[in-house]
């Protein structure tokens, strides 16, 4: 399979996914800096812009839940609610999350798994992606990713891709003051970061990439909305979220 975002892909999640050398953050590809301490708030900014993770009895779908964490705060949030929560990651990731009343986990790689999913056509009060867009971008179909998870949504139905690396964003930061001295300040030194306004971002994510997301997702008959993270969460200078509500 392709090589993607940082150089990883789903395959080699998979293989790190087993690796007992790894932390469980290293093993989704973070460094234990990068999410130890912070899951908390970052499941509250998840709960408060999918607000559908509230109330009883809803149905749920985490695409690409990983093994750190999150996934943890979210199936203790889903079971104490009666949810249903189907999670969609590889079998080596999986492996590593517990079970609970009503999870089920769909081992495979999505969008192409619709054979297991198809039956939740329409249904999904939820959909998370979190952390993920920017491997799917690159790996995946990525456009049949957005349109098969609009299919899956009920009306009312609510997804959060969130926490996408946008480079036209991480440009705007690192040529400001503030992004010079955050900088400096991570790499110890006085060098100032290198930007360059005219390049080609092979692969990556930028402000054209968000905005036909969300008029994609607008033209097939959802809300869409380009959201910030809260300044408290640990790559908020370089990461945000698109949240689509079929009405
Ligand atoms: C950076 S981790 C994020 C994990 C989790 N969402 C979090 O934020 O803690 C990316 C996860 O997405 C999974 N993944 C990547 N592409 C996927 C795809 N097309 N379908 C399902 N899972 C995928 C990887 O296996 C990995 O577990």
């Amino acid at each position: 399979m392709t090589r993607s975002f940082d150089g990883i892909g789903y395959d080699d999640f998979r293989r790190m996914a087993s690796d007992e050398s790894l932390s469980l953050h290293e093993r989704i590809g973070f460094p234990d800096s990068y999410r130890e301490g912070y899951e908390a708030a970052i499941f509250a900014d998840i709960a408060s812009k999918l607000s559908n993770l509230d109330g009883a009895s809803k149905k749920i779908l985490d695409i690409g839940p990983g093994c750190a964490g999150l996934p943890s705060l979210l199936i203790e949030h889903s079971v104490a609610r009666g949810h249903e929560l189907v999670l969609v990651d590889s079998a080596e990731m999986l492996a590593h999350l517990p079970d609970g009343e009503r999870v089920i986990k769909v081992p495979g790689f999505f969008p192409n798994c619709e054979a297991a999913l198809d039956e939740w056509k329409g249904k999904f009060d939820a959909i998370l992606c979190y952390s993920v867009f920017h491997y799917v971008f690159v790996e995946a179909a990525f456009w049949r990713f957005l349109d098969y998870s609009i299919e899956l949504l009920s009306d009312g139905g609510q997804m959060l891709i969130g926490d996408i690396p946008n480079v036209s964003k991480r440009k705007r930061f690192f040529a400001s003051d503030a992004g010079i001295r955050f900088h400096q300040s991570f790499m110890n030194s006085n060098d100032v970061p290198e930007v360059n306004f005219r390049s080609v971002e092979r692969d990556r994510i930028d402000d054209a990439a968000i905005l036909a997301v969300i008029m994609r997702a607008r033209a097939q008959g959802c809300d869409a909305y380009w959201l910030p993270q809260p300044a408290t969460l640990p790559m908020a200078n370089r990461r945000e979220d698109i949240l689509i509500v079929k009405p």
